[in-house]
């Protein structure tokens, strides 16, 4: 199975699918996000999975602990392969989380988002969250990593202060992905997919340098052969 996870960010489910039929047998992983789901639902995340694929479903649950630990579980029963949270959500939130996925034989992977990469410094102190930027995103990994979570999405930039000062252990997730040559679009801080891997990430997230490629199949099997080296991450 590939650690290369393909964004899905479409608008509605047949473009995504006519996406999913060019990516058959190439083991990909796939990531469901808000749009998608809130417009193709459920089905279309059992439609996937029936056809073998992996799904991340990225609905980065923040709520109070009872319902993120309900809608944990409405997403294991849908037998996706890994969900995230936000650490923001605090202690309580995230033991339950992580409680609620404990009666499972095979439950999904438990990911935290710590910081969105969207907000700086200045979005920080205005929500009334003080210090650097990276202060912020080790004390919530710090926090996601006390309460059992099994990893992280982060910038690739951020994997190194978080094996070294966090743990090893962590899964870590990382969007903000560009090939060499191609646009950066919105992503401001990025690596290239040998970057990321050198760096220690265990799954790239990556959309638009695939999704919008002439040949995308071409494109993720050439980033795919680029992993080879760092295959025992
Ligand atoms: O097209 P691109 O490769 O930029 O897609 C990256 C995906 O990862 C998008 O679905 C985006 O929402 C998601 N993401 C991100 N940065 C984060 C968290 C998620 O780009 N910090």
């Amino acid at each position: 199975m590939s650690s290369i996870i393909i964004a899905l960010d479409f608008a509605n489910p047949e473009e995504a699918l006519d996406f999913t039929e060019k990516m058959a047998n190439t083991h990909c992983r796939f990531k469901i996000g808000k749009e998608l789901f809130t417009r193709a639902g459920p089905n279309f995340v059992e439609h996937l999975q029936k056809q073998g694929f992996k799904v991340f479903l990225d609905l980065k649950y923040h709520d109070i602990p009872n319902t993120v630990a309900k809608a944990c579980q409405a997403a294991a029963d849908l037998g996706v392969w890994m969900l995230n949270v936000h650490a923001l959500g605090g202690r309580n939130m995230l033991m339950a989380a992580r409680e609620a996925l404990t009666h499972y034989t095979n439950p999904p992977l438990l990911i935290a988002v710590s910081i969105l990469t969207s907000l700086d410094e200045k979005d920080l102190c205005e929500i009334g969250l003080q210090g650097r930027l990276e202060e912020n995103v080790l004390r919530l990994a710090k926090l996601a990593h006390t309460c059992g979570l099994d990893g992280l999405v982060c910038s690739p930039l951020e994997i190194k202060l978080i094996h070294t000062k966090v743990s090893q252990d962590l899964q870590l997730i990382t969007p903000g992905i560009r090939l060499a040559h191609s646009p950066k679009d919105d992503q401001k801080r990025t690596m290239t997919p040998t970057e990321a891997w050198q760096a220690g990430a265990n799954y790239l997230v990556i959309g638009r340098p695939i999704t919008t490629a002439a040949d995308p199949l071409k494109v993720f099997l050439d980033i795919e052969k680029s992993r080879q080296p760092y295959a025992s991450h």
